[in-house]
């Protein structure tokens, strides 16, 4: 979760703190740097409780020294957030930062005896305190040594006090991408720190020891042989990490959807034909196998729920999905039947990974859709379908959700077709509303005034419930947990035909309630639930579409979307639940895209 980066070069500080900077949403409850400058007898630490913009308070004075330097912005998981848990930590001469979690600190303290020399909480400062007690003038000697103790997640950066020009890493699991440029070495555990310096960097095997010196880097696993670095590219803009003058990264992000819905069309569609050849999906994969097990975590998982809809309406499969944690431990089965789909932004969710390598173990054939490429789901998955919507950055996803689904579609469209059960007319249709898509996308994002307006009623509410039935509940729950996680108002989803079991009791007069109502075979039940809540004194949004309202009755504040067919409203209800969030949160003064708690990359189960 945490980020982390080392760097070697000029300005080595200002390189340091700015690269921090675009890692903080991965973890921002502290930030710290260790720094070894010419000008330095020792190497320095600073390090504080809060966001880069503290550290940045504490450190001295920039100076354009050229440099060595670790730095590390936090998400707690072993002891609370304090200066003292921190990152880096040393250990005598050992100086480090850590990304993952060191499962067996409590016994490796007990074991080696370090309780004394211990002054954190932290997992982490175990891991400096046992290698300095190796440490005997061969780093990678001793790191090894080490490594081989540890049991966990880990990507450790590490500095020796005794060789002030030089970093080392090792990681298990937890990511470290790397790359140099002229004299300049850098490595981070995301590739966004490293758009600054070049758009192709290597990501540093597991096994292997990387060293990093001035404009260098030498990778060796543990035999000592040299191990060459495997270059990738990304095609994202480095103008792209930026907030291009939103002020903040989730609007943009919710303003760059329909851009990114239609480049996923162009790259997918092709004569009016739904390809995956450029990704090299036999299409015996789309429609060959008995079973679909989807598996992901938070958003992603609501994106594979509609998934799991459109493959059951469309190409009549037998489809699971489960949550990634629990699928861990499930008695679910896959077997060489099932093709696993595992659905993640940014392909690092400790869960989902770990989902993907017992689906494999079980024999399944494994489907990755990513953002992130390169990342370490893609790395496993037997095939992966991108989403390339740009980095995101707010923690809150949007972006990859839209792109997600529409992957889905995709897929089951394809899928449905190469089964012979959807006819060329239907399909055509189908296609047809895919295409409107990007339009449709953008008059939701012309409505945010109106959105913004009503979204000013619930500020302060501590609760807020919507209702929805068929794929309309689906995207609520989605809609429900970006309300959640950034507006801090307890907001939960139901299904409209289940509420009257028993969460009606919940609804008072004046509770504020979303209804989604798109759907046309469903109009009528779901407006019956919808008065049975007003009759309860609720005070309803309706969120329905331009070609139902006149079947609706007034009384109701009314979200009204462009029409689409029922299949495809999903995209239009999640933009304007996005925004709709988004505005309360801002509205509430709280910073939308780093809320309490919470961190961009989940890699910690
Ligand atoms: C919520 C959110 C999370 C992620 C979840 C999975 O806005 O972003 O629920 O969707 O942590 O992350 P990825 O997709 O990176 O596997």
């Amino acid at each position: 979760m945490c980020g982390i980066i080392g760097f070697i070069g000029q300005n080595a500080q200002k390189t340091i703190l700015n690269g921090l900077e675009l890692l903080e949403y991965r973890g921002y409850d502290s930030a710290g740097l260790a720094m070894r400058t010419q000008k330095m007898k020792n190497t320095e630490i600073f390090k504080c409780k809060g966001r880069v913009r503290d550290l940045r308070n504490i450190v001295p004075e920039e100076d354009n020294a050229s440099g060595c330097g670790i730095g590390h912005t936090r998400w707690a998981t072993h002891g609370g957030v304090c200066d003292q848990n921190a990152h880096p930590h040393k250990s005598g001469k050992v100086t480090l930062v850590h990304n993952g979690i060191i499962e067996n600190y409590a016994d490796l303290t007990e074991e080696y005896e370090l309780e004394d020399v211990l002054v954190s909480e932290t997992d982490t400062e175990v891991v400096a305190a046992l290698l300095d007690k190796y440490y005997d003038g061969d780093p990678q000697k001793t790191i090894w040594h080490v490594a081989k103790k540890l049991r966990g997640t880990y990507a450790l950066v590490i500095m020796f006090e005794d060789i002030p020009d030089r970093i080392f890493a090792i990681r298990n699991v937890s990511p470290i991408v790397v790359t140099t440029k002229d004299d300049n070495a850098i490595l981070a555990s995301d590739p966004a720190a490293l758009y600054q310096f070049s758009k192709s960097y290597f990501v540093l095997p597991e096994e292997s020891i990387l060293c990093m010196e001035q404009g260098t880097i030498r990778m060796t696993d543990q035999a000592g042989n040299l191990i060459e670095p495997e270059y990738q590219t990304v095609d994202w803009e480095v103008e792209s990490v930026g907030k291009k003058g939103y002020p903040f990264f989730m609007e943009k992000e919710i303003m760059e959807q329909p851009e990114a819905i239609k480049r996923i069309l162009e790259h997918y569609i092709k004569n009016d034909e739904i390809s995956f050849a450029e990704e090299k999906i036999p299409d015996e994969v789309l429609y060959s196998f008995d079973h679909i097990c989807i598996v992901a975590c938070g958003t992603a998982l609501h994106a594979g729920m509609i998934g799991q809809t459109l493959l059951k309406r469309w190409a009549n499969m037998r489809v699971d999905v489960e949550m990634a944690s629990e699928f861990m431990y499930s008695d679910t089965r896959v077997d060489e039947h099932t093709l696993f789909i595992a659905v993640s932004q940014s392909g690092e969710t400790i869960d989902t990974m770990g989902a993907l390598k017992k689906a494999k173990e079980c024999g399944a054939t494994c489907l990755a859709i990513l953002n992130v490429r390169g990342s370490s789901i893609s790395r496993e998955a037997d095939y992966v379908l991108y989403t390339d919507a740009g980095p995101e950055i707010a923690v809150a996803s949007t972006k990859a959700y839209t792109t997600q689904l529409l992957i889905f579609y995709l897929f089951a469209l394809k899928a449905a077709t190469l089964k012979g059960l959807m006819g060329k007319e239907e399909f055509k249709e189908a296609l047809g509303e895919l295409k409107k898509l990007p339009n449709a996308m953008t008059k939701i994002l012309e409505m945010k005034n109106e959105i913004h307006l009503l979204s000013k009623e619930v500020v302060t509410a501590p609760d807020l419930f919507m209702i929805g039935r068929g794929l309309d509940y689906l995207v609520l729950l989605e809609g429900a947990l970006k309300l959640k996680e950034i507006s801090y108002i307890h907001t939960e989803a139901y299904a409209a035909g289940e509420l009257k079991h028993g969460t009606i009791a919940l609804i008072t007069e004046g509770t504020p309630v979303i209804a989604a109502v798109t759907q046309k075979p469903l109009l009528a039940k779901s407006l019956s639930n919808v008065k049975e809540i007003k009759a309860r004194g609720a005070n309803v949004v309706l969120l329905t579409r331009s070609g139902l309202t006149k079947e609706i009755e007034g009384g109701y504040h009314v979200i009204e979307l462009p029409d689409l067919s029922d299949a495809f409203m999903p995209f239009l209800e999640i933009e304007a639940l996005q925004l709709y969030a988004y505005f309360v949160s801002s509205d509430k003064g709280l910073d939308v895209d780093k809320p309490r708690n919470l961190a961009k990359v989940v890699t910690v189960e």
